[in-house]
């Protein structure tokens, strides 16, 4: 994977990219909620926060949230993007948290772990910061269970250049189970449509994605030349919806 940075790439034009419609993002909450214990508050890690997209929102639904991220411009814009009295953001990363062993009830990875350079690191940090069964949500893609969102093979490769981004399942259990964390589920999530065709093809065409740093000039203007054409027959449509993955472990 050709290794974004987001202090010089996307960090403008993600949270614009990237946005959640409210209905959307209480799709997600409900979603952490059913696989989180009942207990308020509990505390919560956001582990590449990014933007905070989903960070102010945690803190609402179940307690004070850190959102742990490494990118400065990240940081800077989520910190913009909302004052929450439940919120803080600190600069670390998945393989090196500053917060204190046993702090933790859950930690939420949201498109993040594929970004984790040293994942076995990783791994041994959430053991560390997590509480005894603490739960790890990780919205990651896996390279044998990826998602198909409608706009991805109109480019060349598109499934299997985004597929390779990203680790086969097993792997990433292997990885957990080796530090004595268990499998509580592994379900997928539909978001509700992200509006019309037209609409995603704006937002896309802002290459907020990491598959997009994947591509090459050429491999880019054929895609975006196919799906203007898609696009074009019925721009006012909904865009399709599609399954996300959604892995929860517990550390026992
Ligand atoms: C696709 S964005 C996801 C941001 C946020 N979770 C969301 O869903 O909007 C990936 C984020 O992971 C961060 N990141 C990169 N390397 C990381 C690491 N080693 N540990 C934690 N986060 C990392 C990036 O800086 C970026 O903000």
């Amino acid at each position: 994977m050709r290794s974004v940075d987001y202090d010089t790439e996307q960090y403008q034009d993600y949270a614009r990219g990237r946005a959640l419609t409210q209905q959307q993002l209480g799709v997600w909450i409900n979603a952490f909620e059913a696989v989180l214990p009942d207990r308020r508050p509990l505390v919560g890690l956001d582990i590449g926060s990014g933007t905070g997209r989903f960070t102010p929102a945690l803190a609402d639904a179940f307690g004070p949230v850190t959102g742990i991220e490494p990118s400065v411009r990240m940081r800077e814009v989520a910190r913009t993007r909302s004052q929450h009295p439940g919120v803080r953001y600190l600069a670390g990363a998945a393989e090196d948290m500053p917060v204190p062993s046993d702090s933790a009830d859950y930690a939420l990875l949201f498109l993040s772990w594929h970004h984790v350079q040293d994942k076995t690191r990783a791994a041994q940090e959430l053991t560390r910061v997590l509480r005894p069964g603490g739960r790890l949500l990780l919205r990651a893609n896996f390279s044998d269970h990826h998602p198909r969102p409608w706009w991805l093979e109109h480019f060349p490769n598109g499934y299997e250049v985004d597929a390779a981004l990203f680790q086969p399942l097993h792997e990433v259990i292997a990885g957990f189970t080796s530090l004595g964390w268990r499998v509580v589920s592994f379900d997928t999530v539909t978001e509700p449509s992200s509006g019309t065709y037209g609409d995603m093809l704006e937002r896309l065409r802002l290459r907020t994605l990491s598959f997009f740093a994947q591509l090459s000039p050429d491999e880019l203007e054929t895609g975006f030349r196919r799906l203007e054409q898609t696009v074009a027959a019925d721009p006012g449509a909904p865009a399709p919806v599609f399954a996300e993955p959604l892995l929860t472990l517990e550390l026992r």
